[in-house]
């Protein structure tokens, strides 16, 4: 499984990220629909991650001719062409054949960042030999999940390493949750666990641990509390995923829009800051980053272009993404990423408040 297939045709009609998914929808076996669409509880924290979002509005400027959007982002020493990485997913065979071979190869070509999940199904080795020496890619990330056995652990941040992946991100929200069967088609597994690999928690000491043991820097996935951000910048965490697991794993649990604008208030320029939860489109990410995120990372929707066409899919999903971010910023009178601030946002009459948002020209 490690080639990618043939490229495929794009769906007809596809004008906007969030269309994929009624194409992916009618292409996956129910079983797969269901993995990919999961949520925790009743749905609460995913329906939030997408009002808070469309709770923040847009106040453009005018009179600011913009010739040329520039979306180019630097974190942890690093340049990339736009503001999105592919958050880690499971199993992503169970999508398409083309998997996180496929997936990778969609964010190197379009300049996006990749964070391969431990329970890949593709081995790290093959993704980072597909894609190490794109020109034009962004970074290669590699998710992990604490193991009960630490040895195990290590080995695969040794592999992770060796492989030339260039950070760890630890995922600290979701060793706790309800189980759900998943009856995986034959031939598709989590490649580099054992089937007996358990996962635990992860406490502060095992962060010490991971960061004495590894020079790659290493970032946390699943902080959603400000006192947990500042805990980790104390900690020499490199930078946070603010994330609630795209409400799949505390039902109940803030969205990230609201936690993102409390922590970057609580930790300023302290620790570089991701988000990830209900992004579907270029406008979330320009509201991402004027509340505060470097990067974007986005789930499900590129899941979806890689059901509905494979390679192409997901690559023209992040292409959508990176178009529509591009068209929003000149519509704000914004040519880089450096000229985004919170005062670009003001909220909806009615919506939600938002009373920690206390910037300059928020109202
Ligand atoms: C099918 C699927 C599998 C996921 N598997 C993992 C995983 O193995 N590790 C992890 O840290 N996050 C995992 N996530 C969470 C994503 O990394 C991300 O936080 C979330 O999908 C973002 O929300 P969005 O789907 O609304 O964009 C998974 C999400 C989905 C949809």
């Amino acid at each position: 499984m490690n080639r990618v297939g043939a490229l495929e045709p794009l769906p007809a009609g596809v004008r906007t990220p969030a269309d994929y998914e009624a194409h992916a929808r009618a292409r996956l076996d129910p079983q797969a629909w269901n993995f990919i669409d999961d949520q925790a509880g009743k749905g609460a924290t995913r329906r939030g991650n997408r009002q808070a979002w469309d709770a923040l509005a847009l106040v453009p400027r005018v009179l600011r001719p913009v010739a040329k959007v520039d979306t180019r982002v630097e974190l942890l020493g690093r340049q990339w062409p736009s503001p999105l990485l592919v958050a880690p997913m499971a199993l992503q065979a169970i999508a398409h054949a083309d998997g996180e071979l496929g997936m990778s190869l969609a964010a190197a070509m379009q300049g996006a960042g990749m964070v391969l999940a431990t329970q890949s199904s593709i081995s790290m080795e093959a993704v980072a030999q597909a894609v190490g020496s794109e020109p034009s890619r962004g970074p290669l990330w590699f998710q992990l999940y604490l193991l009960q056995d630490r040895e195990a652990t290590l080995a695969l941040v040794r592999r992770a390493e060796a492989a030339g992946y260039e950070a760890l991100v630890l995922t600290v929200d979701a060793a706790v949750r309800a189980a759900r069967p998943l009856q995986l088609p034959p031939g598709l597994r989590a490649v580099h666990l054992d089937p007996k690999a358990t996962f635990t928690p992860p406490g502060w000491d095992d962060v010490a641990w991971l960061r004495s043991r590894t020079s790659l820097p290493l970032i946390l996935k699943g902080v959603l509390h400000p006192d947990d951000a500042i805990e980790a910048a104390g900690a020499g965490v490199a930078a946070l995923v603010v994330s609630n697991h795209g409400g799949r794993v505390l039902d109940g649990a803030t969205s990230s829009a609201a936690a993102l604008a409390r922590i970057a208030e609580a930790v300023g320029d302290r620790l570089p800051l991701l988000v990830d939860g209900g992004v579907r489109s270029g406008i979330d990410v320009l509201r991402a980053l004027a509340l505060g995120a470097r990067a974007v990372l986005v789930g499900r929707p590129a899941l979806h272009g890689l059901a509905a066409a494979g390679a192409a899919g997901a690559a023209h999903v992040l292409r959508l993404l990176r178009d529509e971010l591009e068209l929003a910023m000149a519509q704000c009178g914004l040519d880089n990423l450096a000229a985004i601030s919170p005062g670009l946002l003001s909220r909806h009459p009615g919506a939600m408040a938002w009373p920690w948002i206390s910037h300059g020209n928020c109202q």
